[in-house]
């Protein structure tokens, strides 16, 4: 239990299960000395066990993150049982499906404030604290965020609308956290993971017959444990330079994402505006061309690896395919955000790299077969990516 994060102090909430659970005991593993949180059930109880039986240190504050006292306590209880605060990773969350025009006013509310009012109130007063401390010590102090976020916000998830809005929310907050404290010495960024989990396991079903151990044959690409190194990571001093980002990871891939950018600008003027305003006449005329496909969405993140989309294992012919696929994604994107210039004009959408990867990845999508024993989507399309199938937390209200 020694490593990057020796004498730092980590608060990881919804720490008793999954990716929480996951995270708790590799942050244990480089060194972290920890504060449990999760609803009082005993299982975070036994990952604090778990962590001390190892060696490391562990102590629970159980407790519902959408309650204000709730951040209050783990708070204090990092600095009663340790002195100091260092990192907090926001991941507790629920899941309460429901399409928006059958989804209950409890729904919406358990899904917000578990998610997004859990990710506040926790960040209000771990900033608080480093702020004060920043204060008295005349500079930065040491702070990271590591938030958790979902590609149910990337992908207009349309079971989950109040999931994918508390998720976006937490994007938000990240990116806000990241601008407002970077001063104070804070670090807030923020993962949309892919696992096999309770909240998962209506889609992802059984792991496959394979060795948990990596490095000793095959491994479950969906296991938790694959999330839980970039977590250290952005907890660690090493992360000191990535701020306000938000990252896909599964598996063996990990993608930071672009922010939204301008596809199109258009000028009043140019649209038969007397003024150079906007009027009626003016907008039709400037969006008269513009048509939308998927609208605000990203859906690249679907190919980025292909074993871990839930169901099917690549074939040995498609998976470099996809990978190269994927990478060529990465660099074009690179090569955009190097450029950042105001697009003027409405670009050929269907040029764009991730339209063609979206259609590789439904072509073999298309060729696989269900891995045995996993739970699979009814119908995938031949031919065409059916996004809402493959969205890895999409399912019934469980967690
Ligand atoms: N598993 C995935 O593929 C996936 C994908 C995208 C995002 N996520 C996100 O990752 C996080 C962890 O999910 P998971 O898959 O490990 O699910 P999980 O159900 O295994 O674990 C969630 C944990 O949060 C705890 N929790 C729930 N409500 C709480 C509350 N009010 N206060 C404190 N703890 C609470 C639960 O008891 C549980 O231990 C969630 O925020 C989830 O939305 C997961």
């Amino acid at each position: 239990m020694s490593g990057p994060l020796d004498g730092r102090v980590a608060v990881v909430t919804g720490a008793g299960a999954g990716l929480g659970r996951a995270e708790s005991l590799a942050l244990a593993r480089a060194g972290a000395r920890l504060v449990l949180n999760d609803l009082a059930s005993g299982a975070v109880e036994t990952v604090a066990a778990e962590i001390a039986a190892a060696g490391g240190q562990a102590v629970v504050a159980a407790g519902d993150v959408g309650e204000w006292s709730t951040g209050e306590r783990l708070l204090a209880a990092a600095l009663g049982a340790y002195g100091r605060l260092d990192i907090l990773v926001n991941n507790a969350g629920v899941l309460r499906d429901r399409m928006i025009f059958s989804m209950s006013e409890q729904e919406w509310d358990t899904v917000l404030r578990v998610h997004l009012r859990g990710h506040f109130v926790t960040t209000r007063f771990a900033t608080a604290w480093w702020r004060e401390q920043s204060k008295q010590a005349g500079g930065p102090v040491y702070a990271r965020i590591v938030n958790t976020s979902s590609e149910a916000f990337l992908l207009g998830s349309a079971g989950q609308p109040n999931y994918a809005a508390a998720k976006a929310g937490i994007a938000a907050l990240t990116v806000t956290t990241a601008r407002s404290c970077a001063r104070y010495g804070v670090r807030a960024n923020a993962i949309c993971p892919r696992a096999r989990t309770a909240m998962t396991a209506g889609l992802m079903g059984p792991p496959p017959p394979t060795s948990p151990s990596p490095g000793t044959g095959a491994v479950d690409p969906l296991a938790p444990e694959h999330v839980a190194p970039l977590v250290v990571h952005l907890a660690s001093p090493a992360g000191e330079a990535i701020n306000g980002e938000v990252f896909v990871v599964h598996g063996g891939v990990a993608a930071v994402l672009d922010p939204p950018r301008i596809r199109a600008t258009f000028q009043a003027a140019e649209h038969g505006s007397p003024d150079g305003m906007w009027t009626l006449e003016s907008v039709e005329a400037a969006l008269a061309g513009l048509s939308s496909g998927s609208g605000f969405m990203c859906e690249d993140t679907l190919a980025l690896a292909a074993e871990t989309i839930g169901f099917g294992r690549p074939s040995d012919a498609d998976a470099p395919q996809l990978r190269l696929a994927a990478a060529k994604i990465i660099r074009s994107r690179t090569a955009d955000a190097e450029e950042r210039r105001p697009v003027r004009r409405d670009r050929n959408r269907d040029r764009r790299p991730g339209r063609r990867l979206r259609a590789l990845g439904a072509r073999r999508r298309g060729r696989l077969g269900p891995r045995s024993g996993q739970a699979v989507p009814a119908a995938v399309p031949r031919g065409r990516p059916d996004t809402a199938a493959l969205r890895p937390d999409r399912l019934s209200a469980s967690a």
